[in-house]
């Protein structure tokens, strides 16, 4: 079965809840698409917000992160039950910006992982290297390093459900894409990875998304590759250029 594509926007530290709902105004006749999987992952405070705005559209709203305890003295987190109750369906993890801002680690990203789909919750599980990694060679070793860690524990059948954004580090907000071969051979080998860890049941079924300066440019031949299923966009999910992307073809 061919896999659906998933695009999805992540708006990062970015509008305010009125300006969330100006833009879900703005992007939602645009981003019109019946065979792509549309997610708008917004700012925990412009979630109920966006998903009021976003109501009877083809939009989902996501969040761009969530802690991995359900409620507690955790001041200043957000819990997947808060997610749930307010409706959200996916849920970005481990994005590099948390992972160097705010310490996230492979195991966190691990402990998220697993609350996300305990609560029903659809991962969105971020993993990249950095330029000097690539440039040592070692990009491959370390993704699946990234990815190995984050399914720890997760079985097939939520795995097979699971979003993998290949986001490389270098690519992100710098206006770098990486080139549609370079995107490619990392997606194919993270669908590797997930065979040899499940098997190739999951490995066809998880959906691989590309991101890093994705623009309506770049999206149709990078979203043509065999193994991108989609991308994770930034700067350009904040632009009505977002229609472009999610009507790539
Ligand atoms: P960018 O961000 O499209 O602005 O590079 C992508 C991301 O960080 O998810």
């Amino acid at each position: 079965m061919a896999r659906k594509k998933i695009i999805a926007g992540n708006w990062k530290m970015n509008m305010t809840p009125s300006e969330a709902v100006s833009l879900v105004e703005t992007l939602k006749p645009l981003v019109v698409n019946d065979e792509v999987d549309v997610v708008f992952c917004v700012p925990a405070i412009d979630i109920i917000p966006a998903t009021e705005a976003a109501k009877g559209t083809n939009i989902n709203i996501g969040a761009e992160n969530m802690y991995f305890e359900e409620k507690g003295a955790y001041t200043g987190e957000i819990s997947p039950l808060m997610l749930k109750d307010a409706g959200v369906k996916y849920v970005i993890i481990g994005h590099s910006e948390r992972r160097e801002y705010f310490a996230e680690t492979d195991e966190t990203v691990n402990k998220k992982v697993l609350k996300a789909f305990e609560h029903g919750l659809t991962p969105i599980i971020c993993c990249g290297e950095s330029l000097t990694q690539r440039e040592q060679g070692i990009t491959i070793d370390w993704i699946r390093q990234q990815i190995k860690i984050a399914f720890l524990n997760v079985t097939a059948d939520q795995a097979k459900t699971a979003v993998i954004a290949y986001e490389p580090i270098w690519a992100i907000g710098t206006g770098k894409v990486a080139t549609t071969e370079q995107a490619e051979e990392v997606c194919a080998a993270i669908r590797v990875c997930i065979g040899e860890i499940y098997d190739q049941a999951t490995a066809e079924a998880i959906r691989i998304q590309y991101g890093g300066s994705v623009s309506a440019s770049s999206a149709p031949e990078l979203f043509a590759q065999p193994n991108i299923d989609g991308g994770l966009v930034g700067g350009a999910s904040l632009k009505p250029d977002f229609g472009k992307i999610v009507n790539y073809k």
